[in-house]
């Protein structure tokens, strides 16, 4: 799949963008501040509806204006249009012309992964950022998590909300609880299911990228041991002390053992920065097993960071994906792009929001 057109309305620094991209590999130059990582923000955005930099809607409409609109095209097995309008008082989303009214109807028109400065908080920060990354990816590789997950968070919420009341409704209570049970059950079973499959991936990556023989493992860590509807009930007396739901999937994490050892504490900045982007090439490598095609590739800053040793191991994921008939994109600034890419690049050059390709300077 890939994104053949791009409309910006509004849209952080954008006033107004109609761009048409090929497949391949397309390279956003520019100095700071132009708009570059705010391109991937909108392509992000039509594969996941967030923002990878955490952004609320009022973030990304640009200065000055009432909302903003991103409008796609996207080949793939077919061709599918979308659109999307965001203002404080209206937000819409279309697929082909009809309003999305599950949203798991429609992840998947465009699959993506980023790369950015950020991931490493997924080594560094806390459990949410690697819940995070399970929930995104089993979004984009199983039709009904999301609707599973949507389910959970709603009668988390409602359950929270109930154990905060001074009089405690204890039927109630256990209405919220079954649910909770039932779906965080499935949810759990989902993620134990993925960790396998991303492991030896995740694993390979690593070791391509620190061209080292240093050896990774990712494990599932459960809030609870054995039956969540036991390990809940256990749990009641605290619960009343401190108002919350304390164990389940909306609490569970994942930890990375570097050589035998945890990764947040025993390794350097460079072996962190490492994992993080072997995390997410096993990101796209899964999804790419999943569909039969890559996912788009989103590379923000990535490469400024990265040693040469580190770049020779990340470039080959660049090129398969290139090859697979994907689509990359990555900034950079003109100082750091790497000039070892290959030949078959499309430049563009960003300047205050607006973007112009550069020509092919040929030889002779
Ligand atoms: N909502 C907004 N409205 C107008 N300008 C914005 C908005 N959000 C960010 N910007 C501008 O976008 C620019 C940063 O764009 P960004 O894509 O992050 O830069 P870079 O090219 O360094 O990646 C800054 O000049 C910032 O002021
Ligand atoms: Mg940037």
């Amino acid at each position: 799949m890939h994104l053949a057109q791009l409309r910006l309305r509004d849209f952080r620094n954008y006033a107004r963008l109609d761009a048409t991209f090929s497949p391949g590999f397309h390279l956003l130059l520019g100095a700071n501040a132009q708009g570059k990582t705010n391109l991937l923000e909108a392509i992000y955005l039509l594969a996941t509806l967030r923002s990878f930099r955490g952004a609320g809607g009022a973030q990304l409409v640009r200065e000055q204006a009432k909302g903003y609109f991103v409008g796609a095209t996207v080949e793939g097995q077919g061709r599918s249009s979308i659109k999307i309008y965001w203002s404080a008082r209206e937000r819409s989303l279309s697929l082909n012309g009809t309003p999305v009214k599950r949203l798991s109807d429609y992840l998947g028109t465009l699959r993506a992964v980023v790369f950015c400065t950020d991931d490493v908080q997924l080594v560094k920060g806390t459990s949410r950022g690697r819940r995070r990354f399970l929930d995104l990816l089993l979004t984009q590789s199983r039709p009904n998590y999301l609707t599973l997950l949507l389910r959970y968070t709603r009668a988390l919420k409602a359950r929270n909300a109930l154990l905060k009341r001074p009089q405690l409704d204890e039927e109630q209570l256990a209405g919220f609880s079954t649910e909770l049970i039932r779906v965080g059950q499935e949810l759990i079973a989902a993620r134990l299911e993925l960790m396998p499959r991303i492991a030896p991936l995740a694993q390979q990556a690593f070791q391509r990228v620190s061209a080292g023989v240093d050896e990774l493992s990712l494990d599932y860590l459960p809030t609870i041991r054995g039956d969540f509807g036991v390990a809940l009930a256990a749990s009641r007396t605290r619960e009343r002390t401190y108002r919350t739901t304390l164990v389940g999937p909306h609490r569970d994490d994942v930890s990375f053992t570097v050589n035998g050892r945890p990764a947040g504490p025993f390794t350097s900045e460079g072996q962190k920065r490492t994992l993080a982007i072997a995390l997410k090439m096993a990101q796209a490598e899964f999804l790419s097993g999943v569909h039969g095609s890559p996912p788009l590739l989103l590379i923000d800053d990535v490469m400024g960071e990265l040693d040469s040793s580190r770049r020779a191991g990340f470039l080959p994921l660049l090129n398969e994906a290139h090859q697979a008939g994907g689509q990359v994109f990555m900034t950079c600034t003109a100082e750091n792009w790497p000039k070892d890419l290959g030949r078959e690049l499309v430049r563009w050059e960003v300047t205050k929001g607006d973007l112009q390709s550069i020509p092919n300077t040929l030889p002779g």
